[in-house]
């Protein structure tokens, strides 16, 4: 990739910034490009901007907004390998792994095209009540207005179509500010619905970092929604800055799954792994917690320690690679502190802990206690900890003693254990028989307590995206 400067996308055009920063690969150092650095004032001109273009957007029928986004999908297919290389360079995602989030992308943004036409309203029997006899009562939904967005690193392009996918389905304008380590692939995008033919101004990017840039697109009095996918800190502080705007938040989590003694082990525990380390764990439901029935605990820790090791390790453009730097330094050092606290407070490693390069190598825990950072926090990063259970509902107390609930797993070839668990465990989403990273893009996906509110998932999305609007006709005078 040759060393670009990239601009700003507002009002379907490149536009400088006063300032740019580098951008680096998370690998190995190499710069990529430089990127521009939006200030509040080129934020209040892309607001501007889009709620300008909102007027001509909420006017396009429902088979356009349709089309518009099946030729997104169209040129992504066209694209395939180009967008997956651009992925894998700025946020050190083993190539593989950013082909599959392309393909993912493209179903994103085609359950998107079909959600477009599937606005749908209901009527209402006005006269279920006395003084409702002779009306007519229906609903139809309204998009809002200019959406902001802000998306995180981890998948730069399949969560900013989960956010940009529904958004325009329904007939709103947005404000995309992508993590400032993952520009290009917004940028990439915004080119595509451009050529698309999505109406002037309906898209903007704007790039950069900072709490000004932040308080800009939360507070901005024509930024009717914000929909944000990022760490809890963030987004408790966008929640208090919105005031009475709609927010949706989806947050991090310490993702469980529970493993009965009931399930064949050897062919669940390769899941498990990738569960665990797929793009190093920076995955808001990789597996950070695997909760073991005691009678079947040392045989799955051998086979999951065994099956780790064979991970390969490197850079994120060879074919081979399985697992890649996480995407700061700075992060790395964080985990390895959490790895040295639990040591010191009596944790054992079952393999990993140590780097090879800027890898963090595939880290299991043993021995874990449940206050320990490994454990009860965030940990973002390829770490899991495997701690035994003697039945299931201290192994279903063990999973909800977690300021989070994304989505949890459970693995029982016992029905009644599986709905026992699934009424009993706090969280979003259960998965029963599969890890808790499990995800298709039209399932409803968000979290209780500290992972947020709100649902993406397109059906979902795009009803937290509109308003709902009544209208009742008195049919006699
Ligand atoms: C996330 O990290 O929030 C999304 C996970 C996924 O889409 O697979």
């Amino acid at each position: 990739m040759e060393t670009i400067t990239k601009q700003l996308w507002i009002n379907g055009q490149w536009v400088a910034a006063d300032r740019t920063y580098p951008l680096h690969s998370p690998y190995d150092g190499k710069l990529l490009a430089h990127i521009a650095k939006a200030s509040p004032s080129d934020v209040e001109r892309a607001v501007a901007g889009a709620n300008e273009a909102f007027q001509r957007m909420k006017e396009l029928p429902a088979h356009r907004r349709a089309d518009i986004l099946y030729g997104v999908v169209q040129l992504m297919i066209d694209k395939k390998e180009e967008l997956a290389q651009i992925c894998s360079a700025e946020a050190g995602k083993p190539i593989r792994t950013a082909r599959a989030e392309i393909e993912r992308t493209i179903a994103t943004y085609r359950f998107s095209a079909e959600e477009a036409k599937r606005l749908y309203g209901e009527t209402i029997p006005m006269d279920a009540a006395p003084g409702g006899e002779n009306r007519l009562g229906f609903t139809w939904r309204e998009p809002l207005g200019v959406v902001t967005a802000i998306s995180p690193f981890n998948f730069p392009f399949n969560l900013v179509a989960h956010k940009l996918g529904p958004a325009l389905a329904a007939g709103n304008t947005v404000v995309l500010k992508p993590a400032e380590q993952t520009p290009l692939s917004s940028l990439a995008i915004a080119e595509l619905f451009h050529q698309a033919g999505l109406p002037e101004g309906a898209l903007q990017v704007v790039t950069g970092s900072g709490r000004e840039l932040g308080d800009a697109l939360v507070t901005d009095p024509h930024v009717r929604k914000i929909t944000f996918t990022g760490s809890s800190a963030v987004g408790r502080t966008i929640k208090e800055k919105a005031g009475l705007r709609k927010t949706t938040l989806e947050l991090g989590s310490n993702s469980a799954l529970i493993i009965e003694p009931d399930v064949p082990l050897e062919s669940i525990v390769p899941r498990c792994v990738e569960g665990a380390f797929s793009f190093a764990g920076q995955v808001c439901i990789s597996l950070q917690r695997i909760y073991v029935h005691r009678s079947v605990y040392d045989e799955f820790c051998t086979r999951f320690v065994e099956r780790t090791k064979q991970l390969r390790v490197g850079d994120p453009a060879d074919e081979q690679t399985d697992i890649s730097a996480m995407i700061h330094a700075r992060e790395t050092e964080r985990i390895e502190a959490w790895i040295n606290e639990a040591v010191e407070a009596g944790a054992r490693i079952g393999c990993g802990g140590k780097r090879e390069g800027a890898v963090l190598l595939p880290t299991v825990m043993l021995d874990v206690t449940p206050d320990m950072s490994v454990s009860c926090q965030e940990a973002f990063a390829p770490i899991v900890s495997i701690v035994p259970y003697d039945n299931l509902d201290e192994a279903i107390e063990l999973t909800n003693r977690s300021a989070y609930g994304l989505n949890i797993g459970i693995y029982t070839l016992n029905i009644q254990k599986a709905f026992y668990a699934a009424k009993q465990i706090e969280s979003g989403g259960i998965i029963v028989n599969d890890i808790p990273t499990f995800r298709v893009d039209h399932m409803p996906y968000g979290g209780v307590k500290d992972s947020g509110y709100g649902r993406e998932g397109i059906k979902y999305a795009v009803q937290e995206m509109t308003e709902l609007k009544f209208v009742t006709v008195k049919t006699t005078f």
